[in-house]
């Protein structure tokens, strides 16, 4: 039975016991893994009796206290957890478990990956590996033997440096590993099995040399020198940045196939899901390029903050991963363009993270309270939590915040620390007061900020007002701090600029000498992750978008506009949308702005975008509502999407700035003019002649999205073409379930038989079931029903396969109350199948309960 006792962040006490050494020894074998653990221990509470150790799915081989058997009187085992009594203050615990690997379709702890073995640790998966003190503030020293057969697994990795390497009877052959930084365990891996090696090395800016190796599956060489140039500019860039310089030798990422989420920081051993490392011209798009330098990036920032600097306890999360995700974000603006990054950060907050700090999981960036780990590597741990960061840097100045984070490793390098010694640290180095800050990592939910603008006797009044919604527990949303820059334009210019720093309910600024209301340009570069209840007038937004310095106001306002529209159509399907937007949309295909920018420009709010905004709204009505919007611009500015699609066509494919952008803004035209039949042909024509994925793709989009009479023919050529490649097949899984077809449901059954889909695999099980979910919201909102049950179907196969996928997946049944009545009952009741599974998960049963509360 399945113990669902869910942890509290105020239960935190220190651990009784510590670890000063751990010597792990690995036999691999496939479903008989033999592990030895042999730690060296002491009692740091002397009122402590017991030694509770962590361990799940284990078989407990023996046990020895200082090379003596423990006899079975002193120790007790359960499903989760070794219990020992043991007198003596110091001693070494030598514990010997059995695992079965192969058949691990959880992909927790040591699993199979194709042919090779791999780990994943983070959060709470060395237990099943071997019992363990297993919480982020328990660091001890790690030293490894990995043994296996030698022809199978002729590299045998793990963290650390190679200490020892040689040949044993029987064909197998071991090394052994040696890690001088103390880690928590969840930092472990270990890896075995038969790669491609990419090597390459590092001069650090104290002169040493690091060598830097990339593991492959055989025959993907080629396709890892993208993830080693991301590698080298992403190590460049932490020196230059925030003076970090690497701390080992050796940097090593091995990438597989199976893999829950997109990376792990694993020390000197990164693990990642492949999607984030291979690529070439061919079978890579843009995006996969642009994700791979990002991801890569990510895990190496990781090594300063998360790494050497961990959390004391889970709960604290963001403190690595949403200053790590602030810290990729500023070497992404870094690499490409500032301006067009942040657009993209902010669309993925409003498209998904709004959406979950609404929906019944909601929590903290710091949550409180938590029954399955795994569940809280959520958006709001991550990309709240670096907005969150974000704004300190925006409160403090780039100069104070690089301060803060230097007297943050002064204070803590070596320790497991809390998101509350973070801001101290930043606060203190800055002289910034940061008491009231501290409320953005307790409450939960997206602040809503209005603004109301007043103009008398030459001067402008500007109120703010911030509501915070009500929290879990019932208490009323308190006032945050809130950074707010703004920019005031008068005459087509911004004669203005300020940082507001709304700190109450509601403050009122004034501002003198204007001869007439200027314009407000509001939220400069996105400065706080709120939602916005401003009226502007269609000349005012016009305004905005033509003379805000600033690139993210002139973009989000010309998404408001679009957004005010687009609700008007939801409201009333036969409103008339007027001649005037016509000439704003023209005016950003004729300003000098870069290409990517006006692909950004031109992109209309997204379904989940305009479902944030609207209350219990009826999504067959949002879908219709952005398609009318679309056409209408089409429609009316068919020689201008026509003129920049044949300017925008590119020569042979090159992933660089310039062309990147090219491509973008050529396929956002591609995706208007597939609206009107007489330009379809430019579909084929683009698919047929491309030489590269992101222009296939592209073409295959517009096909699967107005159900194209060619879809059928190209997703057959693309089959052909492409079977034996694993990701590249991933992206015709999605595509196939995103056609916009009333066949989908008998489609999607044959894609569930096709040959190449698993549901073991996380990124088929995600491409198909996830994309069809999430792409496709006319046929996933049905109003039959029928999409939500197909979700629900597949969670439930997901939920004995892999409880981790299955509660990523359901995200869109739970957040049924953000649409109308009648689809909420049809999405409740699939959620209510779900609680009676047999063998529930932690994962889901979490979220079941929350959704159904
Ligand atoms: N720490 C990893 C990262 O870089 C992710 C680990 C996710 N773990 C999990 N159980 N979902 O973001
Ligand atoms: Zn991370």
């Amino acid at each position: 039975m399945t113990d669902f006792t869910a942890r509290y962040l105020s239960d935190y006490q220190v651990s009784n016991f510590s670890i000063a050494t751990v010597d792990l020894t690995f036999e691999l074998a496939d479903t008989a893994t033999i592990v030895t653990s042999t730690m060296a221990i002491k009692r740091e509470n002397k009122n402590a009796k017991q030694l509770v150790l962590d361990g799940e799915q284990l078989k407990l081989v023996s046990l020895q206290i200082n090379q003596q058997d423990l006899p079975e009187s002193y120790y007790q085992v359960s499903d989760t957890q070794l219990a020992l009594d043991i007198s003596a203050d110091e001693f070494i615990l030598t514990i010997v478990t059995e695992i079965d690997p192969l058949n691990n379709t959880s992909l927790e702890g040591l699993f199979k990956s194709g042919g090779a073995f791999c780990t994943q640790c983070e959060a709470e998966g060395f237990r099943r590996i071997t019992y363990y003190l297993d919480r982020p503030d328990v660091m001890s020293t790690f030293s490894t033997k990995v043994i296996a057969d030698k022809k199978s697994y002729p590299y045998l990795l793990s963290n650390g440096n190679k200490t020892a390497a040689g040949d044993l009877p029987q064909g197998k052959h071991f090394t052994c590993w040696q890690d001088p930084h103390p880690k928590p365990c969840y930092l472990f891996a270990v890896v075995a099995g038969d790669f491609d090696l990419l090597e390459g090395s590092f001069t650090t800016q104290d002169k040493r040399n690091v060598a830097l190796e990339i593991f492959v599956d055989k025959g993907n060489l080629p396709k890892a020198h993208h993830a080693m140039a991301s590698l080298k500019k992403s190590m460049l860039w932490d020196e230059e940045t925030f003076g970090l310089v690497y701390d080992l030798d050796i940097y090593m990422i091995v990438a597989v196939d199976f893999f829950n989420m997109g990376a792990m920081e694993n020390k000197g051993l990164n693990v990642f899901n492949s999607k984030f490392v291979l690529a070439d011209n061919e079978s890579a798009t843009d995006t996969d390029f642009f994700n791979i330098e990002a991801v890569i990036g990510h895990e190496y920032f990781h090594n300063w903050t998360g790494n050497r600097v961990t959390c004391r306890d889970w709960f604290q999360l963001s403190l690595k991963e949403g200053l790590t995700v602030f810290r990729d974000q500023q070497f992404s603006a870094d690499m490409h363009s500032a301006p067009v990054n942040r657009i993209k950060n902010v669309r993925l907050l409003r498209s998904k993270q709004f959406a979950e700090d609404a929906g019944p999981m909601a929590h903290p960036i710091r949550p409180e309270k938590v029954l399955e780990m795994n569940n809280f590597y959520t958006l709001t741990v991550y990309e709240k939590g670096a907005e969150v960061i974000r704004m300190i840097n925006t409160l403090l100045g780039a100069a104070k915040f690089r301060k803060g984070m230097d007297l943050y490793f002064a204070r803590f390098d070596g320790m497991a620390v809390t998101c509350d010694d973070f801001i101290n640290a930043m606060s203190d180095a800055s002289g910034v007061d940061l008491v009231l800050f501290k409320a953005w990592y307790h409450q939960s939910g997206t602040p809503i900020l209005s603004v109301e603008e007043g103009f008398s006797n030459e001067q402008y009044q500007l109120t703010l007002t911030q509501t915070n919604p009500s929290q879990k527990d019932g208490s009323e949303g308190k006032a945050l701090h809130i950074p707010v820059a703004i920019e005031l334009i008068e005459n087509n210019k911004v004669i203005r600029r300020q940082l507001l720093e709304l700190t109450s309910e509601q403050q009122t600024w004034t501002f003198d000498n204007f001869v007439e209301k200027p314009v407000l340009a509001v939220l400069a570069d996105f400065s706080a992750p709120v939602k916005l209840s401003i009226n502007q007038t269609d000349q005012e937004l016009a305004t905005v978008m033509a003379f805000a310095d600033d690139e993210f106001c002139r973009w989000d306002a010309g998404q408001q506009l679009m957004l005010n529209y687009i609700k008007a159509l939801i409201d009333d399907s036969s409103f008339a949308l007027p001649n005037s937007l016509l000439t704003t949309y023209q005016a950003i295909f004729d300003a000098n702005t870069d290409n990517a920018f006006k692909a950004e420009q031109l992109s209309l709010p997204s379904f989940d975008e305009v479902v944030a905004e609207i209350a219990q709204v009826d999504p067959i009505k949002v879908v219709n509502a952005i398609a009318a919007v679309k056409l209408f611009l089409v429609t009316g500015l068919t020689a201008s999407f026509e003129k920049t699609f044949i300017d925008n066509k590119a020569s042979a494919y090159k992933y660089s700035g310039e062309e990147v952008g090219q491509r973008a803004l050529k396929n956002v035209c591609l995706s208007y003019l597939s609206l009107l039949e007489q330009q379809q042909s430019k579909v084929v024509e683009q698919y047929q002649s491309s030489d590269n994925m992101t222009d296939t793709l592209a073409a295959l989009a517009c096909s699967a999205d107005n159900n194209l009479v060619d879809l059928a023919g190209q997703l057959q050529h693309f089959e052909q073409k492409w079977h034996s490649t694993a990701l590249v097949m991933d992206k015709w899984f999605s595509l196939a379930a995103q056609q916009c077809s009333t066949n989908i449901f008998s489609s999607l059954d044959r894609l569930l038989a096709h040959p190449l889909f698993s549901l073991k695999n996380p990124n088929r099980a995600r491409s198909l079931v996830g994309n069809f979910s999430v792409n496709n919201p006319r046929y996933f909102h049905c109003q039959s029903g029928q999409g939500y049950q197909f979700l629900a179907e597949q969670i439930a196969l997901l939920n004995e396969i892999n409880p981790q996928v299955a509660s990523r997946l359901i995200t869109p049944l739970i957040q049924f109350r953000s649409f109308d009545l009648p689809r909420q009952k049809l999405m409740r009741a699939e959620l209510e199948k779900l609680t009676t599974l047999k063998n529930l998960s932690k994962d889901l049963k979490e979220k079941l309960d929350a959704a159904l509360a």
